[in-house]
């Protein structure tokens, strides 16, 4: 029988708007949740609130009206020492990749663990082994100054993903690296997601997207729509996005 929790969605935007001081909305009555396990990436032009999106989700920004539940919180209704362990379930890769520069690329990965309290051996196993899927075991020692853009996205991606978090946001994940890697690091995503994390992916990358066949939430002047498969038609664009759950097991369009 299926656990009831699980029916709670790991995300979920009630008439989300979003205007930073001084600028325009830049996400307007945003409405959608996401169930536990699902996979979506999240499309747009340059500018279209792809980063906003994602930076409401992981509370570096609180929305200018509207409600947004995570893991079935309500984000307006948890108080700020409460925000450290709910963002533990969230692994995120930044655009910009925010490593830790005063650490090595091993500390950076090993982060998210010892702040788990592991076990330094086990740690060690860990670090290592995902290190060397994303290429990175020359790179163990270095710091991340000294390092190249894809070598500094894969640091991000092996933090975000190294302690199997409920909740995975990448943006632009890909951005920096090869199309080869850029393959391999979407299987190692898949991966995350087959054990139940719930995967976010802002990307420009449609070769990805062509690939992976996962539905879309697609950004156009601050109004979400919601694409099921790649290349179908958008959704006829409204003020309220329709509101969908998941892998759109009972959507038509
Ligand atoms: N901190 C901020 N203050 C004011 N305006 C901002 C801020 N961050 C983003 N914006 C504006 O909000 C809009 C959306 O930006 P955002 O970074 O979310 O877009 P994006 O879809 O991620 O773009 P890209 O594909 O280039 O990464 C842009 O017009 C941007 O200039
Ligand atoms: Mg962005």
């Amino acid at each position: 029988m299926r656990n009831l929790l699980s029916s709670v969605p790991v995300v979920d935007f009630h008439r989300v708007h979003l205007k930073y001081e001084n600028g325009p909305n830049v996400l307007k009555n945003i409405q959608f949740s996401l169930e536990r396990g699902s996979f979506h990436f999240v499309t747009g032009d340059s500018g279209a609130g792809k980063t906003s999106l994602l930076s409401l989700m992981y509370l570096d920004q609180r929305p200018t009206a509207g409600r947004i539940h995570l893991f079935g919180r309500n984000l307006s209704e948890i108080k700020r020492k409460q925000l450290p362990n709910l963002r533990r379930r969230i692994g995120v890769v930044f655009q910009d990749f925010r490593l830790i520069s005063s650490l090595n690329t091993f500390d950076n990965v090993a982060l998210p663990l010892r702040i788990e309290g592991m076990k330094e051996n086990e740690i060690k196993k860990r670090v290592t082994e995902l290190l060397a899927w994303v290429g990175l075991e020359k790179c163990i020692h270095t710091f991340p100054d000294s390092l190249s853009g894809g070598e500094k996205q894969r640091i991000a991606i092996a933090r975000a993903v190294i302690n199997a978090p409920d909740l995975l946001l990448a943006d632009e994940p890909t951005g920096n690296v090869d199309d080869a890697m850029a393959n391999r690091i979407l299987h190692l995503f898949l991966e995350l997601n087959k054990m139940g994390t719930t995967l976010v992916i802002a990307t420009h990358n449609h070769a990805l997207i062509r690939q992976f066949k996962k539905p879309q939430l697609h950004l156009s002047n601050g109004v979400l729509e919601c694409l099921p498969s790649p290349f179908k038609a958008p959704l006829e664009k409204s003020s309220t996005a329709p509101e969908f759950v998941g892998e759109y097991h009972d959507f038509e369009i």
